[in-house]
């Protein structure tokens, strides 16, 4: 319970494949007091992924679960597994952060509406992997960063905060990635803190977001 708002923490159950660094941005506003929320659990599908020892070293119960054989898949058995650990630890929301396998209508049922996940893109442009070079050879002007709420399709559900980058003339795939990172890191813990203060609802696939 925070004492503040007189409401409960929000539990998220974050899941990563990678180094985590929007992971970290949830802990450190949790951390700072301007995130209303507890980690209850970080799963990963990569057994050395940097994102578990970031939680570990926060005292986050953080776990492997192998989701072979597939490489981009999470198939019956380990969705089971996975819904299982995240139940087991009370998550209420779950936050993918640089997680790469496709989500399926298991997990999407059982969470109904409560599945995040941060893509490197304004979407609707540039879906799918390797945004931000998508976006540099494009030729954009612009690109950044979308949270949305995970549907059955690639990058297609409702969303939620958009941040915006401008593409430099001289980027190269990585300058590029980093700035739009930079803008995650905002965004991610922006769009947990209108769930956690009940200040989202949808409008069909329009965000509503109330003024705090
Ligand atoms: C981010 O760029 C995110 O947009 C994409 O995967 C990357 C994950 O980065 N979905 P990190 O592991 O959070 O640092």
């Amino acid at each position: 319970m925070n004492r503040k708002t007189n409401r409960p923490l929000l539990k998220i159950g974050v899941l990563g494949s990678g180094k985590g660094s929007n992971c970290q941005s949830i802990i450190d506003a949790i951390a700072a007091g301007t995130l209303n929320a507890e980690i209850v659990c970080v799963i990963s599908d990569v057994e050395n992924a940097f994102i578990l020892e970031r939680a570990r070293k926060h005292g986050i119960f953080a776990q492997f679960m192998s989701a072979a054989p597939f490489k981009t898949k999470l198939e019956a058995d380990a969705e089971k597994k996975y819904i299982d650990t995240l139940k087991l630890h009370g998550a209420e929301v779950v936050v993918l952060a640089g997680f790469m396998r496709i989500i399926k209508k298991g997990m999407l049922s059982t969470f109904s509406r409560r599945i995040l996940n941060i893509h490197p893109a304004l979407l609707p442009a540039f879906p799918g992997v390797e945004s931000w070079k998508q976006a540099l050879d494009y030729g954009a002007k612009f690109t950044g960063c979308t949270v949305h709420l995970v549907d059955e399709g690639t990058d297609t559900g409702p969303i939620i905060i958009q941040r915006v980058v401008p593409v430099l003339d001289n980027d190269t795939p990585e300058t590029l990635h980093a700035r739009i990172q930079v803008e995650e890191h905002i965004a991610y813990p922006e769009a947990l803190r209108l769930i956690a203060a009940g200040r989202l609802s949808f409008d069909g696939r329009r965000a509503k977001i109330e003024m705090d």
